[in-house]
């Protein structure tokens, strides 16, 4: 039988490959399994924890607020995380826990085919393209073996930096018109 969005879930649900499963939930992604666009967060907090589910939060509250902008709820799309246990108090995902769990991500990717990948911030940028800081490639579409990823700024950094927030409005804009042409 060919593995679905709930084997995968099944399969995080029991794996054990990573400290943080000792002392978090596992969060898996969640929408539309045919969707056409999948956004990529860094790693559940504690909402998310509490919940079981991703970008339920604070950050999750804006995301649904600029997805607004660009007409699409929560149902429409797949949101998931590169790490999908929530790191003690916050800190970074080190480069093994998002080495670990890349082979969920990438399964999740493999199933529901989206036309767009939108990485949110550095940790999940990084994961396609190495070298590429968020600041020089936000706001427009990338290729990659096929992929295109239109990486946007993690909304957890315009709650920090204010500063960030117009951009991140406006890389919504953005995407909005490129999904249009797409
Ligand atoms: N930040 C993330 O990167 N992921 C979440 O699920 C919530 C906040």
């Amino acid at each position: 039988m060919p593995l679905t969005l709930a084997d995968v879930r099944e399969k995080l649900n029991t794996w054990k490959g990573i400290d943080l499963t000792k002392t978090s939930n596992p969060v898996p992604g969640e929408g539309n399994p045919k969707a056409e666009i999948v956004f990529i967060g860094e790693a559940p907090g504690q909402r998310e924890d509490e919940l079981k589910r991703p970008f339920v939060g604070q950050a999750g509250k804006l995301l649904d607020e600029l997805l607004g902008t660009i007409n699409l709820k929560r149902e429409d799309v797949y949101i998931t995380n590169v790490v999908k246990f929530r790191p003690p108090d916050n800190r970074d995902p080190t480069p093994e826990e998002k080495a670990a769990c890349l082979p969920f991500l990438q399964m999740e990717i493999a199933l529901i085919k989206p036309k767009v990948l939108v990485p949110l911030g550095r940790h999940a940028l990084t994961q396609f393209f190495t070298k590429m800081s968020i600041s020089d490639a936000h706001g427009k579409a990338h290729t990659i073996a096929g992929a295109t990823i239109f990486p946007i700024y993690h909304p957890a950094a315009a709650l920090h930096n204010p500063g960030l927030r117009q951009a991140l409005f406006d890389d919504f804009k953005s995407l909005g018109e490129f999904l249009k042409k797409k």
